[in-house]
C-alpha cells in the first residue's frame, strides 16, 4: 500500500521557515514512498473559532474542506511555528475547526479520527520550536489522532536549508528523515482511513 501524506504549515506568511521545514519533509516523505500532498491554509481561509457562528451559520465550508481533505489521507506532517512557547493560532484555530465537524450531510464524519501524525518545527531560536510541539502534541491527542514518537525541531532555521530546500546539516537532515520515515511506516503496517 501507498501511504498518501497531507504536509502542511502552521504558516502562511511569506518565506516562512516552517513552509520550508513542510518542503523539505514534502521532499523526504516522497523519498520513504509516500503518495505526498502539500497544501497551504491560505486556501481554507477562516474565522476565529465561536460556537455562536457555528450556531448560526453551521461549520464553515472552508473547514469542511480541510476536514475533508484530511480525511482522504492516511496521515500528516504538520509543521508548527513556535508562538511564545506554544502553538500559533492560525494552526491551532484550523485545528478546533475540524474537531467540530460531526456529520458531513447525514454521514457521521470525524476527519481527525484514527490519522497518523508526525510534528515539526522550524525557529531561528535555539530551542527550534520544541515548545510548540509539546503542546501540539497534547492538542493532536484530544482530537483523536496518533502521534508518532519521532519528531524534528530546526533550530536557527533562516540559514538552515540549502537552495534545493534541503536540510544543510546532516545531523537534523537524519532527524527528518527518521520522522518522515516513521510516519510512512506507521500508516504502512496500521493504515489510517476511516
Ligand atoms: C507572537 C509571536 C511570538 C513568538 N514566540 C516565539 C517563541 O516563543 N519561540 C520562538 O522560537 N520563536 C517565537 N517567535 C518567532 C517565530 O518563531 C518566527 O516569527 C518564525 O519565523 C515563525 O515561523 P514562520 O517563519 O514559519 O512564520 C514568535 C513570533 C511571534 C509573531
Amino acid at each position: 500500500m501507498t501511504p498518501s501524506i497531507l504536509v502542511v504549515a502552521g504558516s502562511t506568511r511569506s518565506g516562512s521557515i516552517n513552509g520550508k521545514l513542510a518542503d523539505a519533509a514534502q521532499l523526504a516523505l516522497a523519498q520513504f514512498g509516500g503518495d505526498v500532498t502539500r497544501i497551504s491554509l491560505l486556501d481554507y481561509p477562516l474565522p476565529l473559532v465561536n460556537e455562536d457562528l457555528k450556531k448560526q451559520q453551521g461549520i464553515p465550508e472552508n473547514a469542511m474542506k480541510l476536514g475533508r481533505m484530511i480525511a482522504a489521507h492516511d496521515g500528516l506532517f504538520i509543521a508548527s511555528p513556535e508562538y511564545n512557547a506554544s502553538i500559533a493560532p492560525l494552526l491551532k484555530n484550523a485545528i478546533d475547526w475540524v474537531s467540530l465537524i460531526a456529520r458531513d450531510g447525514e454521514k457521521p464524519f470525524k476527519a481527525w479520527n484514527g490519522r497518523y501524525i508526525a510534528l515539526g518545527s522550524a525557529s531561528n531560536g535555539r530551542l527550534g520550536g520544541i515548545r510548540s510541539l509539546n503542546h501540539l502534541r497534547s492538542v493532536m491527542m484530544a482530537v483523536g489522532t496518533q502521534i508518532i514518537t519521532e519528531q524534528c525541531s530546526v533550530s536557527d532555521a533562516a540559514a538552515a536549508f540549502d537552495e534545493d530546500g534541503r536540510l544543510t546539516d546532516e545531523r537534523m537532515a537524519g532527524i527528518l528523515n527518521r520522522t518522515c520515515k516513521s510516519l510512512i511506516d506507521h500508516c504502512k503496517r496500521h493504515g489510517s482511513r476511516n
